[in-house]
C-alpha cells in the first residue's frame, strides 16, 4: 500500500520521539513491501518561531491532505509567558478542531516486564487493560475564554450532538472489547454534567443495549483508576478529565513515555501521538522514552491505514525489547536507563523477528 504521512514533530523531545517512529514506520513499510512517503511540517513553539503562528496553514493544508498525521509534542518555557499572545498549544488545539477529531483513544495496558515502573503495587497491575475515550473538541478548552485585569473565564460548553457521537465511538468500542463502559462526569455540579449524563444513558439504553453502563464522578473516579484499575473496559469523558484522568493513568503503565494516542473524528484523517508533552527538562539529551510514539504509529497503522497485522507487530516488538530490559532512564531501575536511539534500535531488532517478512 501506498501512504501519505505527515510528521510534525513540534518541540522539546517531540522531534527526537518522532524520529524515532518514523524509523519504525520505514521499516515496517521495507518489511511488508508498503510505501510510505514522510512529509515534514511545523506545528507549535517552532512554528511560532519560524512563522509567527503556532499552526501555520501550510501545515494544515498538509494534514488535510494526508493520510493520517503523526505528532510529537508542543510548548516549552520559551513559549509559557503568561502575557504572550500566540501560544504553541494553541496550534494542537486548532488541527484537533480542524480536522474534527472529537475522539481521542488513549489505551492503557501495563506490560508485565515493566511492572516495577509503576508506583501502584503490581498484583493491582496485573491484567489492567483498558481503554480511555477522551472527548477532544469540545468543553472548557473550547469555550468563549475572558480576561480583564480583575477576572477571568472559560466557559465549559457541550451539545446533545457531540456528547452522542464520542459516546456511540465509546459503546462501538466496548462492543469489541469486555462490554463495559464507565461515564465520568461531575453531574453533583456541573450543568454539562448532568447533560452529559442524561445522552449517554440514553444512547446506551436505545442503541447499545448490550452494553453495561455505569456512572461515576470524576474526584473519586481518580481514586478507584489507582485503586482497582482491573474493573474498567471503556472510560468516556469530558475533554478536560479525560486529559487529567490519563495522566494519572500513565502511572498505571509506570510512565508517560509508554501511553500511545490516536485521535479520530468522521473524516479520513487520523492524528497519532503519545500523551506526554515536549519534556523540556529532558528535550534535547536524546534520553527520552520514544515508545509512546512508536506505539502510537501502530494506532495510524490500525485505524487509519487498516494495517492489522502491521500493528501488532509494532506493538509485539516494543513488548519484545520491554521483556528483555531495554529500558530508557523513566522506566529502568535507579533511572540507569538507555538511550532513546537505542530503545529504537532494539524495536527495530525486534521487528525483524516478530514480522512476517514478505513473500
Ligand atoms: P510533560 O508530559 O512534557 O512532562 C511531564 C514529565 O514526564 C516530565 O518530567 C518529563 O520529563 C516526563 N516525560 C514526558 N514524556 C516523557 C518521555 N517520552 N520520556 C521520558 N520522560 C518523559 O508535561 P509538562 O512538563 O507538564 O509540560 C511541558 C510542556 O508540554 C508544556 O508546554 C505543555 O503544554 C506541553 N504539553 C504538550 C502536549 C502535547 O503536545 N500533546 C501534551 C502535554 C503537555
Ligand atoms: C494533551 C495535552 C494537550 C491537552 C495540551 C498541550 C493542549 O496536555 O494532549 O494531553 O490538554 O489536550
Ligand atoms: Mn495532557
Amino acid at each position: 500500500m501506498q501512504a501519505d504521512i505527515v510528521v510534525l514533530p513540534g518541540d522539546g523531545i517531540g522531534p527526537e520521539v518522532t524520529a524515532a517512529a518514523v524509523e519504525v514506520l520505514r521499516a515496517v513499510a521495507q518489511r511488508y513491501g508498503h510505501v510510505f512517503r514522510f512529509e515534514h511540517h511545523l506545528i507549535g513553539g517552532a512554528a511560532i518561531d519560524a512563522t509567527g503562528s503556532p499552526l501555520p496553514p501550510e501545515t494544515l493544508a498538509a494534514a488535510r491532505r494526508a493520510d493520517a498525521v503523526l505528532l510529537g509534542a508542543v510548548g516549552g518555557p520559551k513559549w509559557s509567558d503568561p502575557k504572550a499572545a500566540v501560544r504553541p498549544e494553541q496550534g494542537l488545539l486548532a488541527i484537533r478542531k480542524a480536522l474534527g477529531l472529537y475522539a481521542n483513544l488513549r489505551p492503557v495496558k501495563p506490560h508485565p516486564a515493566a511492572l516495577g515502573a509503576s508506583p501502584i503495587k503490581p498484583h493491582l497491575l496485573n491484567g489492567v487493560d483498558l481503554m480511555v475515550v477522551r472527548e477532544l473538541t469540545g468543553g472548557i478548552y473550547f469555550g468563549t475564554k475572558q480576561r480583564s485585569s480583575e477576572s477571568a473565564s472559560d466557559l465549559c460548553e457541550y451539545t446533545v450532538a457531540e456528547i452522542e457521537r464520542v459516546v456511540r465511538r465509546a459503546c462501538t468500542l466496548a462492543r469489541e472489547r469486555r462490554g463495559h463502559v464507565t461515564s465520568v462526569d461531575k453531574a453533583n455540579v456541573l450543568e454539562t454534567s448532568r447533560l452529559w449524563r442524561e445522552v449517554t444513558t440514553r444512547i446506551v439504553r436505545d442503541e447499545f443495549p448490550d452494553i453495561t453502563l455505569e456512572h461515576q464522578l470524576v474526584d473519586s473516579m481518580a481514586m478507584h483508576l489507582l485503586a482497582k484499575p482491573r474493573e474498567y473496559d471503556v472510560i468516556v469523558t469530558e475533554n478536560m478529565f479525560g486529559d487529567i484522568l490519563t495522566d494519572e493513568a500513565s502511572m498505571l503503565a509506570g510512565s508517560l513515555g509508554l501511553l500511545p494516542s490516536a485521535s479520530l473524528g468522521e473524516g479520513r484523517v487520523g492524528l497519532y501521538e503519545p500523551i506526554h508533552g515536549s519534556a523540556p527538562d529532558i528535550a534535547g539529551r536524546g534520553i527520552a522514552n520514544p515508545y509512546a510514539t512508536i506505539l502510537s504509529t501502530a494506532l495510524l497503522l490500525r485505524h487509519s491505514l487498516g494495517l492489522e497485522s502491521e500493528a501488532r507487530c509494532i506493538e509485539k516488538a516494543v513488548g519484545a525489547a520491554l521483556d528483555a530490559g531495554v529500558f530508557t532512564a523513566d522506566i529502568a531501575p535507579a533511572g540507569r536507563g538507555v538511550s532513546t536511539q537505542a530503545a529504537t534500535g532494539a524495536v527495530l531488532a525486534q521487528l525483524q523477528i516478530e514480522c512476517e517478512p514478505v513473500v
